[in-house]
């Protein structure tokens, strides 16, 4: 065996060693610090450029505020967002907003009157089927949807703009767009799952920094039917009238993978 293992005076010895190798490392270190750190903050020429980085940041910040500038008014409160904020805006505005009743099939009693009402639903999912339910051309609307719609519109303003003209790079424009006045289905179908990729607008092929949520899974099928037929009827739209009945049928949708240009009936243009 290692004589040294039992002799106190060696490992006596090999205790200081340590303790002095390590108190080195430390004094290495400090030196280190003082020769390379010269004093935090106290270099002139780091200063001054730090303060002309401050500058130069603070004008490119006024410069896009000035340019992107977009409002959104609620009761009695302005909002003033800039882009880098409509993202937190609008999730702000989901999670504020009610869960709905989620019907997802697997977590439906059997036999329940839930289970009863979604058998019994007009081809529930079947977008053919929705609009074959859209009502004439010159159906009237009803003002206070429209008036609801407009309520619902605040959420949808962020990224389409107040006049639905869009904001670039975040969301296309709903006036003039006919997937806006096109068959209702995929819109239901658009706030029921989203929309990602690029898309083809008034003749206009267009890509966003995000693609659109699926808006309409956190809010009523009353809300989702007045917001759609509030855009097919402003910002110079005229289309008949989104009915609830129409949204319910599609609420199976919640959930399923993001939609795509390609997924959606090509609307006439
Ligand atoms: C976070 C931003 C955002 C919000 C909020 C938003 N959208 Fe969108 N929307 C988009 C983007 C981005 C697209 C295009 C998606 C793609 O294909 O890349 C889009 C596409 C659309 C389209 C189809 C394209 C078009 O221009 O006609 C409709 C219709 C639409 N949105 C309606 C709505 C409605 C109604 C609301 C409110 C309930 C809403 N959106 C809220 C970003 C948003």
């Amino acid at each position: 065996m290692d004589p040294s293992r039992d002799n106190p005076l060696i490992r006596f010895t090999a205790f200081w060693w340590g303790i002095g190798v390590i108190s080195l490392f430390f004094v290495v270190l400090l030196l280190t610090r003082m020769v390379v750190g010269g004093g935090e903050g106290s270099d002139p020429l780091e200063e001054a450029a730090a303060k002309n980085r401050q500058k130069v940041r603070e004008a490119v910040d006024t410069a896009q505020a000035a340019a992107f500038e977009t409002k959104v008014v609620t009761e009695g409160e302005t909002v003033q967002l800039h882009p880098e904020h409509v993202f937190d805006y609008v999730g702000k505005q989901l999670v504020d907003g009610a869960p709905t009743k989620v019907e997802d099939p697997a977590q439906v009693v059997p036999n329940s009157p839930t289970a009863i009402e979604i058998a019994n639903a007009p081809a529930a999912g079947d977008p053919a089927a929705v609009d074959a339910l859209t009502p004439p051309a010159d159906t009237e609307i009803d003002p206070a949807v429209i008036e609801k719609g407009k309520q619902a519109f605040m959420v949808c303003m962020a990224c389409h703009g107040m006049d639905g003209k869009g904001v670039p790079n975040v969301g296309p424009p709903l006036a003039g767009s006919e997937w806006v006045t096109g068959p209702v289905s995929n819109l239901i179908r658009i706030q029921m799952r989203g929309l990602e990729g690029p898309i083809e607008v008034a003749g206009q092929k267009l890509t966003f920094l995000a693609p659109m949520a699926p808006m309409g899974a956190a809010s009523s099928d009353e809300d989702v039917a007045a917001v759609l037929t509030y855009i097919r009827n402003s910002f110079g739209n005229t289309a008949p009238p989104v009915l609830v009945e129409q949204v319910k049928m599609l609420r199976s949708e919640v959930g399923k993978p993001m939609l795509k240009q390609e997924d959606l009936i090509a609307p006439e243009k």
